[in-house]
């Protein structure tokens, strides 16, 4: 049987990561959105490709939960996107609502699907779908950590000349200012970065992944990114239904790994076809510990205040 993927938002960051799974073939799709049309439209437009791209795939635009039934993969990328001069904690209480009333409408017809979140801010919105869904958290996913290391490769590749196939990275933590690129962790070639580059050079590059998003959004002006983000998103929908095993940074619940406990962010993570299938635990140096643990702390304050809200 064809394996079926719902993405719920027929935005850029949701029709993009739709375009890019009817293009490979790999799944059946339905484009989810409440403005009517759009999806069609979108979906539509897609399917027409189908026969210059060689996907035999279908690519159905819907206005109504009952088409994304038994979907195996539930991508949400629903809610507003940061305008300039916005954190993606400005968007916390109308992405709050909109992840959790789409939560309830996927789960309902897909129970058995693996949930990936997109929506900022990304930490708390994948704290609040799990909440909401009752899944297992090895089923409720956060698409960041892949994005930010993605970045961080495409500086470092343009800083030293060398193909991004060759430099390994990690960028673990909340998906925000306070993320945490490990240099340890940074090959080019084999080789840790810190043999290749200065210090300041590094830095600089680091504090630009990490203003990454907000970068694309300057310079957009009207919304935030979406190529980078769906090739992400795709990158662990690959590893899930292909039951790969990626080790692909991940936003997952941690349950004392790093010291940790119930709170979801950014680490290392095995995925499969079970979701999350292993928290890998990398060993950090004192300030990379301390790093985590302040990109937890701000994570945390997100979670107490969507609790307050919850409770109000
Ligand atoms: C970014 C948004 C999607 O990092 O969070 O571009």
């Amino acid at each position: 049987m064809q394996n079926k993927v719902t993405v719920v938002g027929a935005g850029n960051v949701g029709a993009t990561t739709a375009q890019r799974i009817f293009d490979k073939g790999y799944a059946d799709v339905v484009l989810v959105d409440v403005v009517e049309g759009l999806p069609q439209g979108k979906a539509l437009d897609m399917l027409e490709a189908g026969p210059i791209v060689a996907s035999d795939a279908s690519v159905k635009g819907s206005n109504s939960y009952e088409d994304t039934a038994g979907s195996d993969i539930v991508i949400i990328t629903a809610g507003i996107a940061r305008r300039p001069g916005m954190s993606r904690d400005d968007l916390l209480t109308t992405n709050m609502n909109i992840v959790g009333s789409v939560t309830s409408e996927v789960v309902q017809h897909s129970p058995n699907a693996i949930l990936i979140i997109v929506s900022n801010p990304l930490d708390a919105m994948v704290q609040h779908a799990f909440s909401v869904s009752n899944f297992p958290s090895q089923r409720v996913i956060g698409m960041a950590g892949v994005l930010d290391t993605a970045r961080f490769r495409t500086f470092l590749a343009e800083e030293t000349g060398v193909s991004v196939r060759d430099i390994q990275a990690y960028v673990l933590g909340g998906h925000g200012d306070s993320m945490v690129p490990l240099p340890k962790y940074t090959t080019i070639g084999g080789v840790p970065i810190s043999d290749l580059l200065p210090t300041d050079v590094l830095e600089r590059i680091i504090q630009r992944t990490r203003d990454g998003g907000a970068e694309i959004v300057g310079l957009l002006k009207t919304g935030s990114a979406y190529y980078a983000p769906s090739a992400a998103v795709v990158e662990m929908v690959e590893s899930i239904l292909f039951d790969q095993k990626r080790v692909l940074p991940c936003a997952a619940q941690l349950d004392g790994e790093y010291g940790i406990t119930g709170l979801y962010l950014g680490v290392p993570t095995k995925l499969g076809r079970t979701g999350v299938e292993q928290i890998v635990e990398l060993d950090l140096t004192a300030t990379e510990k301390e790093g985590l643990q302040h990109s937890a702390n701000e994570v945390e304050e997100l979670n107490k205040v969507m609790a307050s809200l919850r409770n109000a």
